[in-house]
């Protein structure tokens, strides 16, 4: 997937600007409040409809504005296509998804725009909630594997229903055995699904780390969200009273995590923050490798301020793998001379120079 024109209007400071991104790397550089973040985010809303940095699209619209709009020339396999996506992100309400004439829905637009997000709010995945691990996994499954999307949904819809009925405070004992039945089958498909993408996910992410942070070993592990020696339905039975007691289900696939060990130690207590920064980037980047093995497209990575945290060396390390890698990227930082050394003189690189949400 990458992008050859890009029109924003009325997001954040953005009145209106349109330019040709190159396929490859895309530097875009400003003073602060000039508006750098405000164009990734812009490329965030035409793949997901929102930004990534607000729940409410009333922030993100310009003000005195009534909707953002983001309209891009794409061509989703890389191969010389321009096809048109529109989205028009309203102040209050629905979005609207324009592709090639007609309105699509937010998962065929997902699945259309494979894009990776790497900003300050990464760090959470180490220093975050399990919710936010669970949710990276499940990018990397929902794009892996057709199945993800019906049973992630039909996992979501059980387990409500199972939590409905155990704030009730007592179950009817065959209604509670068929809830459970639905509920272990998805578990285990959901499960299923979530460790084998993970087994594909651990060699494309030793890479990056060994490009990244030599001679640093980290370990990816997975926690199904139960005790994995123990069968699902045993568990659940176990756990009955206190889940009634409680009025929710404890164990099961909306408890997953992922673990990411240093020498047996919490990644997230041990590493510096520089290396935190590639450790979370190593993962976005080994994603986006699997995604491209798997479905011979590339990613569109979002880096917003690349040089923040890193040192000169790691700095032009991670420029090398952005490089080796077939994504388009959109990369800001604040002063584009803190990059300009790092790159090959055979890669396409535009830079972008923007003040006041206006390009000069
Ligand atoms: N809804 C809005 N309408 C108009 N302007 C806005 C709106 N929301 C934010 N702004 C302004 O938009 C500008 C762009 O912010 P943005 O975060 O994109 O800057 P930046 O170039 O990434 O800066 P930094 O280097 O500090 O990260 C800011 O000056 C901000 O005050
Ligand atoms: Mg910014």
């Amino acid at each position: 997937m990458s992008i050859s024109k890009l029109q924003i209007q009325h997001v954040r400071n953005i009145s209106s600007i349109s330019f040709a991104p190159s396929q490859a790397i895309n530097i875009i550089c400003g003073e602060n409040g000039s508006g750098k973040t405000s164009i990734l985010e812009a490329i965030n809303i035409l793949g997901l409809t929102r930004s990534f940095r607000t729940n409410k699209a009333k922030h993100l619209v310009q003000s005195e504005q009534s909707a953002a709009t983001v309209f891009g020339s794409i061509d989703p396999m890389v191969q010389g296509l321009a096809q048109s996506l529109g989205v028009e992100r309203p102040a209050e309400g629905e979005a609207r998804i324009r592709y090639e004439g007609s309105d699509i829905d937010l998962s065929t637009l997902a699945e259309l725009v494979p894009l990776q997000v790497i900003n300050a709010d990464t760090f959470m995945l180490l220093e975050g909630s399990p919710a936010i691990r669970r949710q990276f996994l499940d990018w990397g499954v929902f794009h892996a594997d057709k199945a993800f999307i019906r049973l992630w949904r039909g996992f979501r819809r059980v387990l409500k229903q199972r939590n409905t009925l155990l704030k009730c405070g007592s179950i009817d004992n065959k209604l509670r055995q068929v809830w459970d039945r639905e509920f272990i089958a998805f578990s285990d498909q959901l499960t299923r699904l979530r460790t084998e993408y993970l087994s594909l996910l651990k060699p494309e992410f030793e890479a990056v780390v060994s490009q990244l942070l030599e001679g640093t070993h980290i370990e990816l592990g997975f926690s199904y969200g139960w005790d994995k020696k123990r069968p699902l339905d045993e568990v659940l039975a176990s756990n009955f009273e206190r889940d009634l007691r409680q009025g929710f289900t404890a164990s099961g696939p909306q408890r997953a995590d992922l673990r990411l060990k240093v020498d047996g130690h919490n990644a997230a207590e041990r590493l510096s923050r520089g290396q935190k920064k590639l450790v979370v980037s190593a993962l976005k980047l080994a994603q986006g490798a699997l995604f491209q093995r798997m479905n011979s497209r590339p990613c569109i990575y979002l880096i917003d301020d690349l040089p923040s945290e890193l040192d000169q060396v790691h700095g032009e390390l991670f420029c090398k793998v952005l490089e080796q890698s077939s994504n388009q990227c959109f990369i800001t930082c604040v002063d584009d001379q803190a990059l300009m050394s790092h790159w090959d003189p055979q890669t396409d690189i535009a830079t972008f120079r923007i003040a006041d949400g206006s390009l000069c």
